[in-house]
């Protein structure tokens, strides 16, 4: 069984470059301290965006071998969107998968460092109630075998939604950039739709929980230039509202859309800041051969 609270892998990688306390110790550790609160207060005060989710130190295995992030130390702004780029397998989807706790679902695996979320420490925290503020759009449009209208209600409803389903309904469909296309068919099948409108579907769908945060791990893979064109529209949209974070392999995509980018290389960090400045200007050069196209 997964388990992000315990240090159950002993693996001689583990023991060479994880922080030396086990993760359930970091994570009592992290209670007593107000490192992310005091992060945040930081950037407020240097007149940044807010920090929303606070990464230190996060180490991730899968079994004993695998150690797919190393040492990951970085900030999500608030209401920015957040690209993480780098070549197949370094890590991208693990990632941004620990700041939902997704990668719990997955058997064997560990968790070391800290995720903080508006200043909580997410694996010290109910995880539905985690999910439930932080909505994940995946890269295959995934919409629920039931009408449009249900697909965006049905977590609202879970959740014990009280108000007006209609107009919640019609608010999230607008700002996935669908109703116009939808509003005569809501109670037709969702699988009518095109995989573009799936997928903003989708986005609907994890809106109506009214999350603060949006994960997205390569949305657009699947659909055409259009859909694509209209998909990075929306995110655009959403910007002041929400966090975003999107794992894409589009260099252009990444700069059309994110304010800041993330550049992962082999489960490391290598390069972070300013979408402009990391392709512009990049620090490291394996970040330059990476957004120039020289590999990946
Ligand atoms: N369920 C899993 N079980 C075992 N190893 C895994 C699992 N998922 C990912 N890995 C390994 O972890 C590392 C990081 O994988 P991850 O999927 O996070 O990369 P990625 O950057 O998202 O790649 P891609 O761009 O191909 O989607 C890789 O070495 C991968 O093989
Ligand atoms: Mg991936």
């Amino acid at each position: 069984m997964a388990s992000a609270d315990s240090s159950n892998v002993g693996s001689s990688t583990q023991a060479n470059t994880a922080p030396s306390t086990n993760s359930t110790a970091d994570a009592q550790q992290a209670d007593a301290t107000p490192t992310a609160a005091g992060r945040a207060g930081d950037a407020a005060s240097e007149g940044e965006a807010e920090t929303k989710i606070a990464v230190s130190n996060l180490n991730f295995w899968y079994g004993d071998d695998t150690h797919a992030l190393q040492d990951i130390t970085m900030d999500v702004k608030a209401n920015r969107v957040t690209a993480l780029i780098g070549p197949s397998g370094c890590g991208k989807s693990t990632l941004i998968r620990c700041f939902n706790r997704m990668n719990e679902l997955i058997p064997n695996t560990t968790l070391e460092g800290r995720v903080h979320v508006n200043g909580q420490n997410i694996y010290q925290a109910d995880p539905v109630a985690v999910r439930r503020h932080i909505g994940m759009v995946f890269q295959k449009p995934n919409p629920f075998p039931k009408t449009i209208y249900k697909n965006v209600i049905w977590g609202a409803r879970i959740n014990g939604y009280t108000g007006d389903e209609d107009a919640l309904v019609e608010r999230c469909l607008r700002q996935a950039a669908l109703w116009d296309e939808v509003k005569d068919s809501l109670h037709g099948s969702a699988y009518n739709l095109s995989g573009g409108q799936q997928q903003r579907l989708c986005i609907a769908r994890a809106l109506a929980v009214e999350p603060d945060i949006l994960l997205m791990d390569e949305p657009t893979s699947a659909l055409d230039p259009v859909a694509t064109g209209k998909f990075e529209d929306t995110i655009s949209e959403l910007r002041s509202e929400y966090t975003i974070v999107v794992v894409t392999h589009s260099m252009q995509q990444a700069s059309r859309v994110s304010d800041e980018t993330v550049f992962l290389y082999m489960g490391r960090l290598i390069e972070m800041g300013a979408t402009e400045q990391v392709f512009t200007r990049p620090q490291k050069e394996r970040t330059e051969a990476y957004v120039t196209g020289r590999f990946g």
